[in-house]
């Protein structure tokens, strides 16, 4: 017998559907709530509410697993890489080898932008901060392609292709342009010999008269930080992107906005937040056992790369950052003292009934600072990393909600508690400060 559930609602008892996923989880289809009671549900942050069907990522907070398209996360760090992975999420499957030839040829050939583009970059002042160059010109993007930007759900899904793999090649070109451009240094151009990540270490770091060659673990390192990043199903970001979408707004501007909701300090701007909050551990001498007290007390900031809305376990990925942080370390010879910190603080959190109880652990955000900081990255740019491994994740979502055949605007409802209805009182009329001579 199909599964349902009866909310009462006064002496009225009113039947709904359950939906049921793939792997078991349930919810309640309210979708006919409001029309048959006049009620709507009130969710506060969404904690409780399923905003949409997918067939892209799955999480189970309470195990810890995160699987891509049925691939377990770890299966996928330990054999895959980061554009293979961009074509599972985008595409439903693993590519096979000439899907895979193709696939890394067109982002290849997409890597250099519009030249006139580059005059984009002059009207920003140098201290911008790259998360909002690069959602300007993600948005502007479109402005150069507008046959791939037309906010026709059926002309943009037609050439879905073309703006996918433009878009996963020119977010590194645009970040790395960001990172010259603050320091006053020439832009480099892509080259056709390189691989996605070493080809992105090339914009950044190389010199007109000198080549920069990444140690082979810094480019792998990188190239796992973007696959675990790659998709997280309806996170902050994520659901920005399917919000702007399912409007109708083309693929550069829902991704533009993406980039947006991911900037806060407790969503994607958290691997900043811990490496500031590990560099000021540091500073004060504090082996975190003080900033563990403080964040428990409620008086002191939370312990960043802490928590999450739906782990209520160890994170998969930062489990799997953890060692890739230790091995990248080892082989660039390095000894952070910023790990030990972020080690001792784990150990501690974990032992501390405030955050057992709360089923607080590290998260994606936690180890991957320190990995970000020993390829040489500022500080300012690792919310941008963030933004190019999360491309394959946004892009494959806008697709799932413009693909929908009876896909609605994202629309919640709410509940007003604001004042009742008054009415107009003309300005010398209203109580305060008396009548303002004109
Ligand atoms: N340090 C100390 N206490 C915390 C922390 C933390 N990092 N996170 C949550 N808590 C406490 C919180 O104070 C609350 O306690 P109480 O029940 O006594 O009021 C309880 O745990 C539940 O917290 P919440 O704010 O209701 O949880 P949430 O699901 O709304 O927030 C979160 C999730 C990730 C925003 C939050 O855990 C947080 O702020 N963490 C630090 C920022 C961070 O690392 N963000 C990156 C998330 S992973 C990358 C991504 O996907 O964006």
């Amino acid at each position: 017998m199909e599964e349902t559930a009866t909310i009462r609602l006064g002496n009225e008892n009113h039947v709904f559907p359950v939906v049921i996923g793939t792997e078991n989880e349930k919810g309640i289809d309210i979708r006919t709530l409001r029309q048959k009671t006049g009620y709507i549900t009130y969710d506060d942050g969404y904690g409780n509410t399923g905003s949409c069907e997918s067939h892209i990522t799955f999480i189970d907070g309470e195990k810890g697993i995160l699987r891509y398209r049925g691939y377990p996360i770890e299966q996928l760090a330990e054999s895959s890489n980061f554009l293979e992975c961009a074509h599972l999420i985008i595409y439903g499957e693993l590519p096979t080898h000439t899907q895979q030839r193709e696939f890394s040829a067109k982002v290849l050939r997409q890597a250099s932008i519009h030249e006139s583009m580059r005059h984009l970059f002059e009207g920003f002042p140098n201290n911008s901060h790259p998360m909002a160059i690069l959602s300007a010109l993600l948005n502007s993007l479109g402005c150069y392609y507008p046959n791939l930007a037309t906010n026709d759900r059926d002309q943009d899904l037609k050439n879905f292709d073309e703006a996918a793999t433009l878009l996963l090649s020119k977010v590194r070109t645009i970040a790395a342009m960001s990172y010259r451009m603050m320091r006053g240094e020439p832009f480099m151009y892509p080259r056709k010999d390189l691989g996605y990540c070493q080809n992105f270490l090339h914009m950044m770091f190389s010199e007109p008269y000198e080549d920069y060659y990444p140690h082979d673990d810094v480019a792998k390192a990188l190239d796992l930080i973007f696959l675990l990043h790659a998709d997280h199903e309806q996170n902050c970001s994520t659901s920005t992107v399917r919000m702007v979408g399912s409007g109708g707004a083309n693929l550069f501007a829902s991704v533009s906005a993406g980039v947006c909701a991911l900037w806060g300090p407790l969503h994607g701007g958290a691997n900043m937040a811990v490496i500031n909050m590990l560099q000021e551990i540091h500073k004060n001498g504090d082996d975190g056992s003080k900033f563990v007290a403080a964040a428990k007390s409620g008086k002191g900031a939370r312990l960043m790369g802490f928590g999450h809305r739906v782990y209520k376990n160890y994170d998969p990925r930062a489990k799997i950052l953890k060692v890739a942080c230790e091995r990248v370390l080892k082989a660039l010879g390095r000894n952070d003292p910023l790990l030990d910190i972020a080690l001792h603080l784990e150990d501690k959190a974990l032992h501390d009934p405030y955050f057992i109880e709360r089923k607080l652990y590290p998260n994606v955000d936690f180890y991957s600072g320190i990995i970000l900081q020993a390829i040489g990255l500022p500080l300012d740019m690792y919310t941008v990393m963030f933004s190019i491994g999360r491309m394959p994740g946004w892009i494959a979502h806008w697709r799932e909600v413009a693909e929908l055949s009876k896909g609605r605007i994202h629309r919640p409802r709410q509940i007003y508690i604001g004042p009742g209805l008054r009415n107009y009182v003309n300005i010398n009329d209203r109580n305060g400060d008396g009548p303002k001579s004109a």
